[in-house]
């Protein structure tokens, strides 16, 4: 099969297009021929080797992909061939990667395809969504008429806050710096404020004399201290972008018992992830699917192109203004 791969870390340059041997399901898991796989910021923390996680060299690029059973493992008998499923656990903790003709994935790590849903359209959702869905209910807990601030709403990940949050009965605030995506957000339900990241949270707080529940910032740029001092009682500031220090005023989280608590997807469980896969599921059973705005369809062999725009900050943009998706499609399969 071809596969995107890499056989050790580095620059984009890495990663070759090019022949691995098919691989075969073993015990418990299923061999997917995907239909579309996702860029993600993560798979080029993984590639670059800044994030370190166990890989089985060599690993095909990327972690979320749509696509088709085509074969089971001899104990598997509540999937079969044929079967359209996702994942998000691919190419990292040993796992094979996505970017791949035929990727061998855990029985307990493949979830039913929605039947409404686009292959390209839902990969692109799912790191966003799973992202989202596992951060305001696994993390925060996120209560109907909370006030939940997201900041950085027009990003991949703030739009997926921003609908789940929505979607949970909170009282949503959506900071981002411009204006441009401010009636999308608005007709999702969201009250906008436009400010910068390190002013979100004194922006908001001036709105809300109850004081902040929830805050996530999505930029890396937001200014913990000042979230942390306009929390309400018990409030919660997840961090999933940790690039910056701060000093925290420990009294006033004392006083108000409140958390600041680190959220990584990848440190999930088998049984958070499909909690979460499940809520995902419901979202669209519903009709009220999370969300994201594809930027554009590239091929499996563009792979590494693909992460060059990811780390030049060359990602596509919707005419409102949200951050679009980088999705992969394989080369059509000869008959
Ligand atoms: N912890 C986890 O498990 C987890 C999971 C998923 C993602 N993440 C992380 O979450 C972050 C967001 O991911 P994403 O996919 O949503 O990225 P994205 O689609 O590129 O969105 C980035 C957001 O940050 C804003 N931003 C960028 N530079 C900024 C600056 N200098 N000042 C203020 N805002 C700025 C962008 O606003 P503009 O459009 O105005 O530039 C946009 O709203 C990334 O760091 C990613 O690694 C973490």
């Amino acid at each position: 099969m071809h596969a995107a791969f890499f056989t050790r870390t580095g620059d984009a340059s890495v990663i070759e297009w090019g022949e691995l041997p098919d691989p075969t399901p073993g015990p418990g898991q299923v061999r997917v021929r995907p239909r579309a796989v996702a860029v993600d910021a993560v798979d080029v923390l993984v590639r670059s080797g800044r994030w370190r996680a166990p890989l089985a060299f060599p690993v095909a690029v990327g972690r979320d992909l749509v696509g088709v059973v085509d074969a089971v493992g001899p104990d598997v008998h509540d999937v079969g061939i044929g079967d359209r499923v996702w994942t998000s656990s691919a190419g990292y903790a040993d796992r094979a990667g996505a970017t791949a003709e035929l990727v061998v994935v855990d029985r307990n790590r493949v979830y039913p395809v929605p039947a409404a849903a686009d292959p390209i359209e839902l990969v692109a959702s799912l790191h966003p969504a799973t992202t989202a869905v596992a951060a305001l209910h696994l993390r925060a807990g996120i209560r109907p008429g909370e006030t939940l601030v997201v900041v950085g709403a027009n990003g991949a990940v703030g739009a997926a806050l921003v609908q789940e949050g929505v979607a949970s009965g909170a009282d949503v605030i959506a900071v981002v710096r411009d204006d441009r995506s401010g009636a999308t957000l608005s007709s999702w339900g969201a009250e906008v404020v436009v400010a910068a990241a390190d002013e979100a949270a004194g922006a908001v707080a001036q709105r809300r004399e109850g004081g902040i529940h929830v805050l996530i910032d999505t930029t890396g740029r937001a200014d913990t201290a000042s979230a942390v001092r306009h929390l309400a009682p018990r409030g919660r500031v997840i961090v999933l972008a940790g690039r910056t220090s701060t000093e925290v005023d420990l009294w006033t989280v004392q006083v108000r018992e409140l958390r600041v608590e680190g959220f990584i997807l990848s440190a999930l469980s088998v049984d958070e992830l499909q909690a979460v896969a499940a809520r995902v599921g419901a979202r669209w059973a519903e009709g009220r699917p999370i969300r994201a705005h594809v930027g554009e369809v590239l091929g499996f062999a563009d792979a590494a192109g693909a992460h060059r725009r990811m780390e030049s900050g060359g990602l596509p943009r919707t005419a409102d203004g949200f951050v679009g998706r980088l999705v992969l499609v394989p080369p059509p399969v000869p008959s």
